[in-house]
């Protein structure tokens, strides 16, 4: 499984670059407006920093195909690596399918049904992105969805990659590479949660104490 980043945040990027664990960045509306920048400055800035896949979204108040296909071809020239983040919505089918046949790579977003996936995935869709988080908070089992998402784009061999997001904890990540995602995207602290044992710290230290004696 890959590990995208998910956030507008240039430090957090640079430490999980330079850790070498990251192949791309997801950003969204809320991302974006936390970071108090421009989305065309900071995204550019991120392209910059990781050689992978960067997911900007259109903005949140574009509801119509022909305003999402005209910021998508926008997006698309910032940087050869860019993807376009769509609502999976009628209008984001929409804009998806026509900017798929331009050759301008395409994330779905706010997936929260297998239908949808599926949907997203015929019109042509690089990446789905099923919310994993936002079910759970709802008591629903984020991760069943990726399970049966998965399944189905294996039987059929549908070729879009499914970008589990909404990732709330290091276990939803081992949950969804169980259950078949090709990428998690993750904020920072996710990282250092998958990172941090305290048998590790224990034995540097006791690594440290031996070697003084
Ligand atoms: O990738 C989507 C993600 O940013 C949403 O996460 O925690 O706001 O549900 P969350």
């Amino acid at each position: 499984m890959k590990f995208f980043l998910d956030t507008a945040n240039i430090e957090e990027i640079k430490k999980a670059n330079d850790m070498g664990i990251i192949c791309g960045v997801t950003t969204n509306p809320s991302l974006i407006a936390k970071s108090g920048r421009p989305v065309e400055e900071v995204v550019k800035e991120i392209a910059d920093i990781v050689d992978g896949p960067i997911s900007g979204e259109v903005d949140a108040f574009t509801l119509d195909s022909e305003g999402m296909i005209k910021e998508g071809r926008v997006i698309a020239s910032w940087h050869k690596n860019m993807v376009v983040k769509l609502p999976t919505t009628q209008e984001g089918l929409k804009a998806c399918r026509v900017l798929t046949s331009e050759g301008i790579k395409t994330n779905l977003t706010l997936i929260f049904s297998t239908s949808q996936a599926l949907l997203a995935a015929k019109a042509g869709a690089t990446y789905v992105s099923p919310f994993v988080g936002r079910l759970d908070d709802i008591s629903t089992h984020g991760v069943a969805l990726v399970e049966e998402i998965a399944e189905i784009f294996d039987y059929y061999g549908i070729e879009s990659e499914i970008i589990a997001a909404s990732i709330r904890s290091s276990m939803h990540v081992i949950e969804c590479a169980k259950a078949g995602a090709h990428i998690a995207t993750v904020p920072y602290k996710i990282i250092e949660q998958m990172l941090k044992h305290p048998l590790t710290d224990e034995g540097i230290k006791k690594f440290q104490n031996d070697s003084l004696k």
